[in-house]
């Protein structure tokens, strides 16, 4: 505890209520917009599918995003120390924050090189080496690029030095300054894109694949999947919200931040749907899952659109900068928890910290290659990582969180906290909030997480 106190006065802060807004958002907005949202939105019945992961994002989403922020502002501290100083003595609170370190490191083993890919293909696409109308042809391009060890090895090691080096430039100016730069670069480039790809010959049909209601698709599983979603979106349940808490000055609006980042988050979502299934609908391709749809169907359509390598380049820079903000809020837990329960300096913590990603992360590198028949539990490592983190950790810490606010910490203190200490006049928006993650967050998020579980 002492050596956290030390800490406390020269700790980073975001400084400017954009800062905040594109901080945060920045950490929101990453893949999961590009492929997982508009792939998951389209295959589980459109319209219907968007409504409840509407619902849940605002039952579940909202009020445990609102719970994080308050806590980490209100405690200024790393996840694990902002527990401990909040819960009462000797309760072990604080545990939630130790697994979100472990999920901050998984999640980034397998993000990292996913995104290795997107940092690939950037420079593929300047090059022309990806550029061919047959998806066989970009198919191919990608299997070499994941079957080779090496490129995946220092694609990945690339990708996590880079993030080092904006972490070593500090919270407010590293994460903060490019995170105020990056965030309208990316609105720009999904509106250019969007517009090229509405003005597609076949363009209602890729809007009909993703907003017409479909209310046969949305079996039980469906519904699970958009609150699984909506957790993973929004970056709860590892500690990332709560460490941009503890970075927010004094008099940020917390529950407007919230509405704000939710909302711009959405729209993301919803503009790379239509930036994506026009193009693919207007030339003839199925709207495939995951990377294949990224990787393989993107580069295929965008080479028969005139421009088109200048569009895929802003594609995948566009994918780049989303990857960038999340990238940053994950590999920013542990080294501030290094940095503040180790006492470690800061930067030697960001080097520590990206060195064991890359030791880690290397088994998600060789996952398609060299360990291609390793299995542990039947999984890959890139799967069981993407399995223990985003089906156990993150709806545990989501539950736990809404736990502990909701009968811990306490009404009075969480509304303290959310009206800036009496200043803003907001019993409303604290009532609702403090109802949800009594009552409603950690019963349907228990649901969640049994479900991935296959227990239910
Ligand atoms: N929200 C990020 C995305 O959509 C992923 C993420 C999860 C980031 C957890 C931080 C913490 O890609």
């Amino acid at each position: 505890m002492q050596e956290a106190n030390n800490h406390t006065a020269k700790r980073g802060t975001f400084s400017s209520g954009f800062g905040v807004l594109a901080a945060t958002l920045g950490s929101a907005v990453g893949l999961g917009n590009i492929w997982k949202f508009p792939y998951l939105t389209g295959a589980n019945g459109g319209a219907g599918f968007l409504l409840i992961y509407l619902l849940a994002t605002l039952v579940i989403g909202l009020p445990v995003m609102m719970a994080e922020l308050a806590v980490g502002r209100q405690a200024r501290s790393n996840p694990i120390t902002a527990l401990q100083k909040l819960a009462p003595k000797g309760q072990p609170w604080w545990l939630i924050g130790a697994a979100g370190m472990i999920a901050a490191f998984l999640i980034l083993s397998f993000y990292s090189e996913v995104v290795a890919w997107v940092f690939a293909y950037v420079f593929k696409a300047i090059g022309g080496s990806i550029l061919s109308n047959d998806p066989h042809v970009t198919e191919a391009a990608f299997n070499a690029m994941i079957g080779d060890p090496v490129q995946s090895l220092l694609w990945q090691w690339g990708v996590l030095i880079f993030i080092g080096g904006i972490l070593l430039l500090g919270v407010t100016k590293g994460i903060e300054a490019l995170a105020k730069k990056l965030m309208p670069l990316l609105f720009l480039l999904l509106l250019v894109l969007c517009a090229v790809s509405l003005s597609l010959d076949k363009a209602s049909e890729g809007l009909a694949f993703l907003f017409n209601p479909d209310f046969s698709k949305i079996t039980s599983s469906a519904i699970l999947t958009a609150m699984g979603l909506a957790f993973f979106k929004l970056s709860l349940g590892m500690g990332a919200m709560l460490t941009y808490g503890s970075y927010f000055r004094d008099d940020q609006n917390i529950p407007m931040t919230t509405v704000r980042v939710m909302a711009a988050d959405l729209c993301v979502s919803m503009l790379a749907g239509m930036a994506i299934f026009p193009a693919v609908f207007t030339f003839g391709f199925a709207p495939a899952a995951g990377p294949a749809l990224v990787f393989i169907t993107i580069p295929a359509v965008f080479s028969q659109i005139p421009m088109g390598q200048l569009l895929m380049v802003a594609f995948f820079v566009l994918a780049a900068i989303a990857a960038t903000g999340a990238m940053l809020s994950l590999t920013e837990v542990p080294v501030v928890i290094l940095h503040e329960r180790l006492n470690i300096p800061r930067r030697r913590a960001t080097m520590l910290t990206i060195l064991s990603l890359a030791l880690l992360g290397s088994t998600c590198a060789l996952t398609n290659n060299v360990l291609a028949n390793f299995k542990l539990f039947g999984l890959n490592m890139f799967d069981l990582y993407d399995f223990i983190s985003s089906n156990v950790i993150l709806p545990a810490g989501g539950i736990l969180l809404a736990v502990f606010v909701g009968w811990v910490w306490g009404k009075e203190k969480f509304g303290h906290a959310l009206s800036n200490q009496g200043k803003l006049n907001n019993p409303t928006v604290t009532r609702a909030a403090f109802f949800l993650l009594r009552y409603v967050s950690p019963v349907l998020t228990l649901l969640v997480m049994l479900k991935g579980l296959n227990l239910l």
